[in-house]
């Protein structure tokens, strides 16, 4: 099965990312999100990044009229009908999720794949709350999503070997590299990288190090390019608490307890970079303050 209709529900920071990618790849795209202004802040956000692209000489404008006419906005899940692949990116709270899939059930073809891209969600959980379980499928894109590289794809339980084969070409299609995870807490990068950080966290509740030598020490030591702490802060101290309990309450182990200090800096509102602090302290424009 060939997927060219595309409908991506939620068009925030990711799904405008899927919606842009799959237009690029020559898709019919629907954006959704729960009010039609929202799909068209999406729609804006695509036009944005394209029109920056043209300015650099990168993309020729004629290329990038084509890309944005092949994207119309919606509301809700309504219509849904008429596309090969719904994917969903709303946000990461379960019940949020499962309501959106029983309406996209009512409202989506019977034929249609369902893709969700929670970042720790099981998608064999999900599958339930719609009437098709073996064609629902975890497709995990990376933030931005036009230029990262991957996609993490997880089968649930129940998903069959066509809607599999179909995702991963679609994938494949967008010009993504695929890895392909089973549904266990974290999928494969998450349950990397929530360790990574959280062990840098726990270094420097306990003062091993600074937070500037812990970074500096990632970076140069081990080429990665950006340090533990200050990724934390562009991904969302809040976002890597919650992957560290998914992990510790998907696999009961305490290897992944949450580092004290993280907690106490989502308590306390150090989100990051969006909240202006976290382990650094930033300006408005997002840029490190100090
Ligand atoms: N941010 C990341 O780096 C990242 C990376 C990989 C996966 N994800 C996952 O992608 C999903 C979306 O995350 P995001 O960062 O784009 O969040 P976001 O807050 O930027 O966007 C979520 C969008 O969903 C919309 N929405 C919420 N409830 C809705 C509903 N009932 N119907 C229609 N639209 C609804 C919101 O209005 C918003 O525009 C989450 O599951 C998240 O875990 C995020």
């Amino acid at each position: 099965m060939s997927i060219e209709r595309v409908f991506v529900i939620g068009a925030g920071l990711m799904g405008h990312g899927i919606a842009q990618v799959s237009a690029v790849a020559g898709k019919q795209v629907t954006l959704s999100d729960r009010t039609e202004e929202l799909a068209e802040k999406g729609a804006a956000r695509i036009a944005g990044n394209l029109k920056r692209q043209v300015d650099r000489g990168t993309l020729d404008q004629a290329v990038a009229s084509a890309i944005i006419d092949r994207i119309s906005t919606s509301e809700g899940t309504d219509r849904a009908a008429g596309h090969d692949i719904v994917i969903e990116a709303v946000f990461e709270d379960e019940s949020v999720k499962r309501q959106t899939w029983e309406a996209l059930t009512k409202s989506a073809d019977g034929t249609a794949i369902f893709a969700s891209n929670t970042s720790s969600i099981s998608i064999t959980g999900l599958a339930t709350s719609t009437d098709r379980p073996a064609r629902f499928i975890g497709l995990h894109f990376f933030s931005p999503v036009p230029v990262m590289g991957l996609i993490e794809i997880i089968r649930g339980l129940e998903t069959d070997d066509a809607t599999h084969a179909a995702a991963r070409a679609f994938a494949e299609e967008l010009g993504k590299t695929v890895i392909e995870s089973k549904d266990y807490p974290g999928f494969l990068v998450n349950r990397m990288l929530g360790p990574f950080i959280n062990e840098a966290v726990f270094a420097l509740m306990e003062s091993t190090g600074t937070a500037e030598d812990i970074d500096t020490g990632a970076k140069l030591g081990l080429n990665h390019p950006m340090g533990p702490l200050e990724l934390s802060d562009f991904i969302g101290n809040d976002v890597m608490l919650n992957v560290m309990d998914v992990l510790y309450r998907g696999f009961g182990d305490p290897k992944f307890r949450a580092a004290p200090l993280l907690r106490q800096m989502v308590t306390a509102g150090h989100l990051g970079r969006k909240s202006g602090r976290g382990f650094y302290r930033y300006d408005e424009q997002g840029k490190k303050a100090g």
